[in-house]
């Protein structure tokens, strides 16, 4: 059976984390759809259409991952598209805590079995969060080496 994958989040921006989170994924499963979610009640710092860009020229090197967004419950998403997993990354017990409780709920939501799969992110990135990243950089600090190349160059560009 070919193992269908998704690994979502608002990716604003995409950063190095989440770049490991995708390419230990990518080994593991068939196909992986990374997922931008788009919520109308956030204003992000990047519109979709530049998150979309962004991330499709970050993961061009690989061949079994495309780009995607939706909007709503991811469970429906999962639901439309028929992705066997999840893909999660856990950060801490900050982050397990959360999950824990939304898997939970997903599980009910799916109309399959779909499981939800939890990567451990590299301890390299574990401190880091988009936000985070944006309030370095917007204040002049480096954050060469969180994020993809092509991904500070547009983080320049906007400033
Ligand atoms: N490396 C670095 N940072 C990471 C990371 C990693 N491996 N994994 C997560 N992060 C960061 C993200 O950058 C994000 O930072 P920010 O809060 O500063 O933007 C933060 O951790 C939270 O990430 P995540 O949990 O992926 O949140 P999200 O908002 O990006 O996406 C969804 C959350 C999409 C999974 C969730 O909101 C969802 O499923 N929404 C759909 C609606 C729905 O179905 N709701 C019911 C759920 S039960």
């Amino acid at each position: 059976m070919k193992t269908t994958a998704l690994y979502t989040g608002s990716f604003d921006p995409l950063t190095n984390g989440h770049l490991n989170i995708i390419r230990r994924a990518a080994r593991l499963y068939d196909e992986l759809t990374v997922g931008i979610i788009v919520n109308p009640q956030k204003k992000p710092y990047f519109t979709l259409e530049e998150r979309r860009e962004m991330i499709s020229e970050t993961l061009k090197e690989f061949d079994n991952v495309k780009v995607e967004h939706f909007e709503g419950l991811l469970a429906d998403f999962v639901n439309s598209k028929g992705f066997n997993v999840v893909v999660r990354g856990l950060r801490g017990v900050g982050d397990f805590e959360n999950e824990i409780h939304m898997e939970h709920m997903n599980a009910r939501l799916f109309d399959k079995k779909v499981e939800t799969v939890f990567l451990m992110t590299d301890p390299a990135f574990s401190f880091i969060s988009s936000s985070m990243v944006k309030e370095v950089h917007s204040l002049g600090g480096s954050v060469e080496g969180l994020v993809p190349d092509n991904i500070l160059k547009r983080m320049d560009e906007k400033r």
